[in-house]
């Protein structure tokens, strides 16, 4: 499989898109889990989406079964949702709250934080600390909660430091969920990705976002050569009052942070473009902020505006199939129908979502055709594509020992 991957990779134009097989051959998709899903630190919540002490969420990434849960201690864990016993999933549903995991199966028992509690009838040699639930690699990050399934993660601090800063004021740890919606795109996870790192397609996709975002490239793109005097105003009026606001990108190009303005006179993703909660989520000194926009590769992309923030994740389903899971977060004091309307909080995003479904989809199908070519992506366009294409393919080649490609 390896041989197969590195003459994909060997043969790929930098500055295209990426042939067909990257987009729906199930042998990339494999190669796709093991370099990188299975490899990376991955968003998996929020972490006011677990209330209290036995709060639990499930979650699938490719084959593992993962069960994150908030232990009588308040720390959050996660584990593989797999008993000790004889392997049943642990956890079935999708969120809940439980004093102690129990197993449906025989019901053997396990403390919050891992170790098993209780096992019925296993003859005096059995000894149950050698039977605790494996653990998955789990950090909080300012009120976010990624996960990391190799044996060995990779640092995680050095990114924690620098975003740490930029997303401590959004306060996300007094946050509640208002709303989640999760839908199922027909397009790879790398189609799905390509879309989000350009707004070349919003002005002919996105009448309700448009009204608000930007569709200028500087804003969805990457820093190239003097930052715009506007974008250098906006950062600087924020950081002056204290957000944290300066275009970040990392080296290795797995992250990116940056504070951007919103369209003239916007506050939020609303339809009149005004707040769309009156009791704010985190300290922002005033309602233009505009969207603290935060990537991280390879499964999430987040807006953290003036009144609320919203957090997106990408998981992979198939080659042709990936998830797109949004959770609106708001002041956990707000109230619906008080301090916010629920419609007016999220309408923008729920079209925008299905919008972009499409344009993914469409995007597949026509990949799929034996008459694709990869054309060339907008130098000034899509610029945050070729840098997730690049990154991508970086981060593969390295799995089967490919150095990285010189840019064209
Ligand atoms: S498989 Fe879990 S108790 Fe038997
Ligand atoms: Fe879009």
């Amino acid at each position: 499989m390896s041989e197969f991957i590195r003459e994909l990779l060997a043969r790929r134009r930098p500055g295209h898109a990426l042939e067909q097989a990257f987009y729906s051959d199930p042998a990339v998709f494999a190669a796709d889990l093991e370099a990188i899903h299975y490899r990376q630190w991955l968003f998996a919540i929020p972490a006011c989406e677990l209330e209290k002490p036995g709060s639990y969420v499930t979650h699938k990434v490719g084959a593992y079964g993962v069960v994150i849960v908030r232990g009588s201690d308040n720390v959050i864990r996660a584990f593989h949702n797999t008993c000790r016993h004889r392997g049943s999933v642990l956890c079935t549903a999708a969120k809940g709250n439980s004093p102690k995991l129990v197993c449906p199966y025989h019901q053997w028992t396990y403390e919050l934080d891992g170790s098993l509690l209780w096992a019925r009838d296993m003859g005096p040699d059995f000894v149950p600390a050698d039977h605790g639930l494996k653990t998955v690699h789990c950090r909080e990050l300012a009120g976010l909660v990624y996960i990391c399934l190799a044996d060995e993660a990779p640092d995680f601090d050095t990114f924690a430091n620098i975003a740490r800063p930029y997303l401590e004021p959004h306060d996300l740890a007094n946050a509640k969920v208002a709303f989640e919606s999760s839908i199922i795109e027909n397009g790879n996870w790398k189609l799905v990705w390509e879309n989000n790192r350009e707004c070349y397609h919003c002005g002919g996709n996105h009448p309700s976002l448009c009204r608000t975002f930007p569709d200028d490239p500087s804003v969805t793109g990457i820093e190239g050569g003097e930052t715009p005097a506007k974008l250098q105003a906006h950062f600087d009026r924020c950081e002056a009052a204290g957000l944290p606001s300066a275009f970040y990108l990392h080296g290795d190009g797995q992250y990116r942070l940056a504070r951007m303005p919103l369209n003239e006179g916007a506050e939020s993703y609303t339809l009149d473009g005004k707040s769309a909660v009156s009791r704010w989520l985190g300290r922002a000194p005033f309602a233009d902020a505009g969207t603290l926009l935060k990537f991280h590769y390879p499964t999430t992309w987040n807006h953290f505006l003036a009144d609320h923030s919203i957090v997106f994740r990408v998981t992979p389903i198939s080659p042709t199939e990936t998830e797109v899971t949004t959770k609106w977060l708001v002041n956990k004091d707000a109230v619906e129908g008080v301090d916010y309307d629920l419609k007016r909080l999220t309408e923008v995003w729920v079209a925008t979502n299905d919008e972009d479904r499409r344009v993914v989809e469409d995007n597949q199908h026509g990949i799929n055709s034996p008459a694709y070519q990869p054309g060339p992506y907008s130098p000034t366009q899509e610029s945050g594509v070729i840098q997730f294409v690049d990154w991508y393919c970086d981060t593969l080649g390295a799995s089967v020992g490919q150095t990285p490609m010189a840019a064209e």
